[in-house]
């Protein structure tokens, strides 16, 4: 049993119920335009309280204009604002979840193209954009926003707030040497560097009172050259704890850092938690950690160990929000976990767009589905294929009260997603398949295994509708010289699925995300690779999180990569392209990996006309495409027929 997990902490006044705080998340929807938070955001938020979470932060809270993150967050800065937090607030208290706002000032890091920062040094990586040095005046406005926007939350009802600290924003921008080389009051020292903090820490305290709580978080490392490090952490965190702040919440990362904050899957879970550790051993404070905690027991663990006294989770919260109150009665099978691939969410909202989930569509539509009525007639459906569609679809028609059978011609559920979780450091893939596989147990959906549809099967069952999710599978390129080569020619299907064995010396066509991560599946074996990439960039596919470690990983193997190529055509042993307005030739390879397109598969869709059942197409069978649609696309279907 999850025994620290759920004791109850008490942080400075106040009493969190148990030792999860769902982190900041600038979620970039639901605000007007004004900036005030509307219902969208609202029901985001209450749908987690209800999920039973000690603590939650609303995230992005700007304090100025000037140092907005991104377009769609709630602005702090105005009093017009107050009515629609107060109502937030309202909305969430039944739950007995403590509810804080995070403030922050991007400064070189926030979206505008015109920013402001300690010194004139652009953000390495992320935002492009014009970066202009504050003046000491300026620098003091901005502390008094702070302070402002602290009592603008007081005066909507929050619980406390937390100053962002971390990731490179403007607090950090003043704390770490890389991007402060300031010479006045404000830059230099350690003292002058961390001056800009505590200046806003005695405004906050000046206009909200002592006792209002105030956390903050703060990097234990930037992972970058000449940035904020450990040893200024554990030196800063006991002045903290003087300074009258209740908790210390400690992460990690900058734009452009060689560790992101927001790790993918190919990171090992708690990858900060030794920031944390290190950090409680200097204050008596509640210490708080974060970064890719995601298993309640480890979650447990950590607290068990005396690592940190409580333990914040981000994605986990977006990909289901009752995980605490499944953690807490032990059913732990049942939720929905994070995969890591951070493209619905930190890719998302990076790109501007409202932030969402992979696994978990209704991020972002709470306040539409609470309305919703479970359908008053139960149907029979027929699901063919157990994909990642398939059963996403079965479980959504059987929570929704139908009768669902899912053929599967295989003997195995998870179609392609199965064989991309067995590509190296890819397996928290399987995670989402095994929670759909044991949703279905529980629903007592049947799943029929080395069964295709046919007439036979259709008048035996006799359903109101079927649906095709019978995925895809890779296409052949008409290339010249292709199906005459002397290599062997294989796709990356037989590869990761050990159908078929590659020479030493391999060719991968393709340079999207399967052909990426076909590369790196051979790589590790130690094979030779060249990838040819038709196309202009690698794998857009793939969130740049998740795409950073992979590249990471390929520059580790023998892996060489061209993108951009036209291919003149594949001879006995090679083949030949052009690169770059370069023509090469590479020869002495073995064996050509097809990793480029994929095909629907839909030979079922022929059975369409032989009967009155309706047909639809959903997920790769419709268009192959990321996992993402297919999940949204097939919890779709189940709810709109
Ligand atoms: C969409 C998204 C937005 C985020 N925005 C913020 C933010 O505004 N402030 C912040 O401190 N961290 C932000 N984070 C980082 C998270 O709070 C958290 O530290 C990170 O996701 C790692 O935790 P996890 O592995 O549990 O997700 C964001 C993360 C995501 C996924
Ligand atoms: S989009 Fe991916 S990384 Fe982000 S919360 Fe969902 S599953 Fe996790």
């Amino acid at each position: 049993m999850l025994s620290k997990l759920f004791s109850p902490i008490q942080i400075g006044p106040m009493t969190s119920k148990n030792r999860l705080l769902m982190s900041a998340m600038s979620i970039n929807f639901g605000v007007d335009e004004n900036c005030c938070v509307t219902d969208q955001l609202i029901e985001y938020f209450v749908e987690r309280a209800k999920g039973g979470v000690g603590m939650m932060l609303v995230g992005g809270g700007g304090v100025h204009p000037g140092g907005q993150e991104l377009p769609d967050l709630p602005q702090m800065y105005r009093d017009d604002c107050i009515p629609a937090l107060k109502e937030m607030v309202q909305r969430v208290k039944p739950y007995d979840t403590l509810f804080g706002v995070q403030l922050m000032h991007g400064g070189r890091q926030s979206y505008l193209p015109q920013k402001v920062a300690p010194s004139a040094l652009p953000a390495p990586a992320v935002v492009k954009g014009e970066v202009r040095a504050l003046t000491i005046d300026e620098i003091k406005a901005l502390v008094s926003c702070f302070g402002d926007s602290a009592r603008r939350c007081q005066a909507a009802g929050f619980d406390f707030i937390e100053i962002h600290g971390a990731h490179g924003y403007l607090i950090n921008q003043f704390m770490a040497p890389n991007s402060n080389i300031r010479t006045d009051e404000y830059g230099g020292s350690f003292e002058n560097r961390t001056r800009f903090l505590f200046d806003i820490i005695a405004d906050i305290q000046a206009k909200t009172g002592k006792d209002f709580p105030i956390g903050i978080r703060i990097n234990g490392n930037d992972y970058i050259e000449n940035g904020w490090g450990l040893d200024e952490a554990v030196r800063l965190a006991p002045l903290l704890e003087t300074a009258g702040i209740v908790y210390l919440h400690v992460s990690g990362g900058v734009y452009g850092s060689t560790e992101l904050t927001i790790p993918s899957m190919y990171t090992p879970h708690g990858c900060f938690v030794h920031l944390a550790e290190a950090v409680k051993r200097q204050v008596s404070i509640p210490v708080i950690t974060v970064g890719r905690i995601k298993y309640p027991d480890h979650a447990d663990q950590i607290i068990q160990e005396g690592k940190a006294d409580m333990v914040a989770m981000g994605r986990s919260f977006l990909a289901d929000p009752y995980y605490p109150e499944k953690a807490r009665k032990g059913e732990f099978s049942r939720i929905r976990p994070c995969v890591g691939c951070c493209l619905g969410c930190i890719h998302a909202v990076l790109a501007k767009e409202p932030g969402s989930c992979v696994v978990n569509p209704d991020v972002g539509r709470e306040y539409k589905l609470k309305q919703e009525a479970l359908p008053d007639q139960s149907l029979k459906i027929l699901i063919v294929g157990a994909g990642p569609a398939g059963m996403a679809a079965a479980r959504q028609f059987a929570v929704q009260g139908h009768q669902v059978l899912v053929c599967e011609k295989k003997q195995n559920t998870g179609g392609v997603l199965f064989l991309a979780s067995t590509a190296p450091g890819r397996e928290e893939l399987n995670d989402i398949l095994v929670f759909f596989k044991q949703e279905l147990d529980r629903l007592n959906v049947e799943i029929r295994y080395d069964t295709a549809l046919s007439l036979a099967l259709i008048h035996d069952i006799n359903p109101d509708k079927i649906i095709l999710a019978t995925g895809s599978l890779p296409d052949m390129p008409v290339i010249k010289g292709l199906f005459q080569t002397k290599m062997d020619l294989v796709t990356n299907v037989d590869v990761i699925s050990g159908n078929a064995q590659v020479g030493h010396r391999v060719i991968v066509l393709g340079g999207g995300m399967t052909g990426l991560i076909t590369a790196d599946f051979l790589a590790d074996q130690g094979k030779q690779v060249v990838v040819l990439n038709r196309k202009k960039r690698f794998a857009e596919e793939m969130s740049s999180n998740d795409r950073y470690y992979l590249r990471e990983r390929l520059k580790k193997g023998d892996v060489s990569l061209h993108k951009n190529v036209s291919i003149k055509g594949f001879i006995d042993d090679g083949v030949v392209f052009k690169a770059q307005g370069e023509e090469m030739t590479l020869t002495g390879f073995d064996s050509v990996v097809i990793s480029e397109k994929q095909r629907p598969i839909r030979e079922a869709k022929k059975l369409e006309g032989k009967t009155h059942v309706p047909f639809y197409l959903i997920g790769d069978a419709k268009s192959p495409r990321h996992l993402m649609y297919c999940i949204s696309e097939a919890e779709e279907i189940a709810r709109a027929l």
